[in-house]
């Protein structure tokens, strides 16, 4: 490694198109993970894991186009320890002006295991997938997948390896969330002092978030030598999660006087590409998550008000402006014009054609009559039902739905299929219920409700719903969202917004479904 390395500069690894969007549910389209690629190139992202190219052909696909779009980034993928997966993989990412290949293998008793394969028979073949891997691609990152439960001496002896045949990232994850701070820091430092060549690579860390450790552990380990730091974006991921990079960044921005290092992270984007990702994803943020929560900066009780109106610093550790977050939650309302609401749409990150903005303000007065006073979550979940309607191929016309106290309840319901209006009244135990069953009843599918979600954008009984509805069509995964004043119509358009998300793909000839998970072995 270059002297560099071992500066206090740690790289940003963000792997929210990867192991972010592995997570069941969380999966996006090809236009959704190139728009997220451009945005985390944008914002200072050192490298970006892409996707798992040997997944899917959606997988392939989008890698490749981000390879090639990218300005500044890394371009990574990943690939398991066979030459099958890390060809694949430097086919999607050779383009790129920077390429990565990113190969890993399961190293603790328990992976090591699944393959069959004992410790001789493994090393030999990370020292023959890495120097496959090495003979493509200038760069390459090897990951020791469960370090943080393999046993140190053979941990060490297969980072050797790996270093030997050419690698010049490794990285030590900690897959089940297992590791704490102490120890985080004390395993990069036993592998920094002991490992021959050690010092020619960067160290990284993959931390994932089990025990919410995530953040400390990473943090943790560049205090032990890591100079790399895996993370996604709200700590999207699997199970609980992985690192969440605002976390990681805004810590060692705002504690550099402990944690003297530094990312080149532009952070006033991070408030953007949180929304952006909770919004395709459909895994909304929790209101009390740090840094980018809804109430991560807000003020409520009488004590805090007083001391924040005399000096912000009283309670604020950071300005909200770091994040991106505007100072002033501006309200807009139904005598709002044309250039407050583009003004109101640039301040969150959206730049529109005249186009698109009379659109959009169309939809903003419709809403602006049911509701008196629109915030930033309003006009976010506005923008958000806009973007997939133009190619829906179920369109909901009219939905009346009867409640009382002694139901059934029953929903009457207009759809457009295809062009054909079609109608039908269907019962349900509950609204929600009978709305669902009338779609089901103009749209037979096979596909089963996996989650149904609803919160409320913002404050007052006139507060829109947001409905997040996730279905499972054999293995493919669809997550639907719409907001409304309604709930229930909220519920219906975002069963539809899933049924049509599920359409796209199956025409795309299922180019978003990944035919093998990064946990299969295939060695
Ligand atoms: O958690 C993990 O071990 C991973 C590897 C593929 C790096 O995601
Ligand atoms: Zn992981």
């Amino acid at each position: 490694m270059t002297n560099d390395n071992y500066n206090n500069r740690v790289v940003i690894f963000d792997t929210t198109l990867r192991d972010g969007e592995q997570s069941p549910g969380a999966t996006m389209t090809h236009e959704e993970k190139l728009e997220i690629a451009e945005l985390l190139d944008d914002m200072g992202v050192d490298i970006i894991e892409a996707g798992f190219p040997i997944a899917s052909e959606g997988d392939f696909k989008a890698v490749s186009e981000i390879a090639l779009r990218s300005k500044n980034a890394t371009i990574c993928g990943l690939a398991r320890a066979n030459y099958k997966d890390i060809d694949r993989c430097w086919d999607a990412v050779k383009n790129s002006n920077a390429p990565r290949i990113h190969t890993f293998i399961g190293t603790s008793p328990l992976h090591r295991a699944i393959p069959n394969l004992n410790k001789d028979q493994m090393a030999e073949l990370i020292h023959d997938t890495v120097t496959h891997a090495r003979n493509l691609c200038d760069n390459v990152q090897w990951s020791p997948m469960d370090a943080t439960r393999t046993e140190h001496d053979y941990l060490m002896r297969v980072v050797e390896i790996a270093i030997k045949a050419g690698a010049s990232t490794i990285n030590i994850p900690d897959t089940v969330g297992y590791t704490a701070p102490m120890e985080s820091a004390e395993l990069i430092r036993v592998l920094i002092e002991n490992v021959p060549g050690a010092d020619q690579v960067v160290f990284a860390t993959h931390c994932h978030n089990d025990l919410g450790m995530a953040t400390a552990n990473a943090l943790a380990a560049v205090e032990g030598g890591a100079r790399q730091i895996e993370c996604t974006i709200n700590g999207l991921g699997e199970r609980a999660g992985n690192t969440a990079l605002e976390e990681v960044v805004m810590a060692l921005k705002v504690r550099a006087d402990i944690m003297p290092y530094h990312t080149v992270i532009d952070t006033t984007k991070l408030m953007n590409l949180s929304r952006r990702v909770a919004t395709v994803s459909g895994f909304p943020v929790q209101f009390n998550k740090a840094i980018v929560g809804k109430n991560a900066f807000a003020h409520e009780s009488g004590i805090h008000q007083d001391g924040m109106l005399k000096n912000s610093e009283t309670f604020e550790i950071m300005r909200p402006e770091d994040i991106g977050l505007s100072e002033t939650n501006l309200v807009l309302g139904k005598h709002s014009g044309r250039a407050a609401l583009r003004a109101k749409l640039e301040d969150l990150g959206y730049q529109l054609a005249d186009n698109q903005l009379k659109d959009v303000f169309f939809r903003f007065k419709e809403l602006a009559d049911r509701k008196k006073e629109i915030y930033d979550e309003d006009l976010i979940a506005l923008m958000r039902a806009g973007e997939d309607a133009e190619n829906d191929h179920i369109i909901l016309m009219s939905l009346e739905v009867k409640c009382g106290t002694h139901g059934p309840q029953s929903a009457e319901m207009n759809l457009v299929i295809d062009g054909k209006e079609v109608s039908t009244i269907a019962k349900g135990d509950g609204p929600v219920d009978a709305t669902f069953n009338a779609v089901k009843a103009l749209y037979p599918h096979s596909a089963r409700l996996q989650l149904y979600q609803v919160h409320a954008v913002t404050e007052g009984t006139d507060a829109q719903a947001t409905v997040t509805v996730r279905m499972d069509d054999n293995g493919n995964i669809s997550t639907g969202q719409s907001s409304d004043t309604d709930t229930v119509v909220a519920s219906a358009k975002a069963y539809l917004n899933a049924l049509n998300r599920l359409h796209i793909r199956r025409g795309r000839l299922g180019e978003d479904k990944k035919e093998i998970n990064y946990k299969d072995t295939a060695v």
